[in-house]
């Protein structure tokens, strides 16, 4: 390898960073190096013991470096052929203009953002082997222009599914697929008089946007450690809630509070529109039943892919209640539902066969461990930080003490480390009201990826507690 090194005249100009310490300043180094296109993929890196010597610098701590980069998808390791740098995700061409609308674009390095599902986990066999059978069985009939609601075969799915796996009581007939829950909540605004919809403080800032956009106020109600506080809401015409794992607080809406607000929706005429979004996922005791289950005619309840599946399917769903099926018909004639035929019958099949459950129970499993694994290293490394909404979910809340001014600093340092997070405060109406937090999505690296991600996260904050 030497030899050919040599052979090839290459030298990789690697100056590792001044002040980052050896090992971080050679990831770093040769992370810029990938990144800027300078080595492109296919390059063959030189042994550990000449890339030691050259630098002047410990093999042990090349070594490190480089395990670290081929974790983070920079380098390749394979047998017999050494390291190598990998195919990177083509930039943008410069005249480009602005690059198209992506919800989480894909970024390099370390993804810890929250909102994805573990992706290297999609079940492709069974996804396979349900198109096979969808592809031998459905009459050309069902390949036609069907209900706009969706086909039947996935809505009678869903309803068995949904009353087995969340507790809601609903029939095929109350039941909408849709492309994804954003697309769920147009259709809620479209059905909806033109009114005010309460959010809940802090949350995702683009629904009560997308609402704004189609003519409604949002109004915002504050979230506590019971989930929103529904003595807060007063005339909206519906209120849009995370109760089973708050997003991105992580609580759970109490028992208590589930009364209230279902009270407040009766005696006002009003809906609550419950976003299930991870209500799969719960770790240390049964799941919380949708809140769905105890008002059908009050609660619109949505589902989705997005974090059982993969959020690319564009998959979801809506239960409406009865007195909203009239209007759903005839104001959403316009917005019919974007999900392939296909994708919907290798879903049903999917949940006919019980492939989906075994999925989703695997993936528990898988994220339990994880969650855990980032609660003991939080016990042990950051004393002083603390991490909440751990009971369910894809992602945890880390409050580290500071202000919500240090927010911004701290997330350009780890975005500098290839380490991406999202701060807390964007989710609050007024940033500035946010107490200085990150949003760890724990499920979102690869699984062989997690431990070093978790290790580089810990250590950059451990860094910035000492500095
Ligand atoms: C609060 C919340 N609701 C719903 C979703 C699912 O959205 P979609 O089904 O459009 O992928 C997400 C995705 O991250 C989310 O954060």
């Amino acid at each position: 390898m030497e030899d050919q090194w040599s052979r090839w005249g290459l030298d990789l100009h690697l100056r590792p960073a001044a002040g980052h310490g050896l090992r971080a300043g050679l990831e770093h180094a040769l992370r810029e190096a990938v990144r800027s296109g300078r080595l492109p993929a296919g390059t063959r890196l030189p042994s550990s013991r000449t890339l030691a010597r050259d630098l002047g610098i410990a093999r042990g701590t090349v070594t490190q470096a480089l395990d670290q980069l081929v974790a983070e998808g920079y380098l390749e390791s394979k047998p017999r052929s050494g390291i190598r740098v990998a195919p990177q995700p083509a930039a943008p061409p410069e005249e480009a203009g602005p690059p198209p609308h992506a919800t989480l674009p894909p970024v390099r390095g370390i993804d810890l953002r929250s909102g994805f599902p573990d992706l290297s986990a999609f079940p492709r066999r069974e996804w396979l082997a349900a198109t096979r059978h969808v592809m031998q069985t459905a009459p050309n009939a069902a390949l036609g222009y069907r209900d706009r609601a969706g086909v039947i075969e996935l809505r009678q799915a869903l309803a068995a599914y949904l009353g087995r796996a969340r507790g809601v009581i609903t029939t095929p007939a109350h039941i909408v697929v849709c492309a994804g829950y954003a697309h769920a909540l147009r259709l809620v605004c479209h059905i909806l008089d033109r009114g005010t919809l309460a959010f809940e403080n802090p949350a995702e800032p683009d629904y009560p946007a997308l609402a704004e956009h189609l003519g409604h106020r949002a109004s915002r109600i504050p979230v506590d450690h019971d989930g929103l506080i529904a003595g807060h809401l007063t005339d909206e015409g519906a209120a849009v809630v995370t109760p089973a794992h708050q997003y991105p607080l992580g609580v759970t809406l109490s028992p208590a509070r589930r009364v209230e607000l279902i009270s407040w929706a009766r005696r006002s005429g009003a809906y609550v529109v419950e976003d299930d979004y991870d209500g799969e996922f719960r770790y240390d005791r049964q799941p919380v039943g949708a809140l769905q289950g105890m008002a059908p005619d009050r609660v619109v309840y949505v589902g989705t892919t997005s974090k059982t599946i993969a959020p690319g399917l564009r998959l979801a769903w809506l239960v409406l209640p009865t007195g909203l099926l009239a209007p759903l018909a005839e104001k959403t004639r316009w917005d019919e539902s974007s999900v392939s035929v296909i994708d919907q019958l290798v879903l049903a099949r999917l949940i006919q066969t019980g492939d989906l459950d075994r999925h989703v129970r695997r993936c528990r499993i898988r994220y339990r461990r994880r969650r855990d694994l980032l609660g003991e290293a939080v016990a042990r490394q950051l004393p002083h930080a603390r991490l909440s909404g751990i009971a369910a979910g894809l992602h945890a809340v880390l409050r580290l003490p500071g202000e919500a001014g240090q927010e911004a600093p701290l997330l350009a340092r780890l975005a500098d480390r290839g380490i991406h997070v999202e701060g807390l405060s964007p989710f609050y109406h007024r940033p500035e009201q946010s107490p200085l937090a990150i949003v760890v999505g724990y499920a979102t690296p690869a699984e062989h990826a997690y431990r070093s991600a978790l290790t580089a996260l810990v250590e950059a904050l451990r860094e910035r507690v000492q500095s």
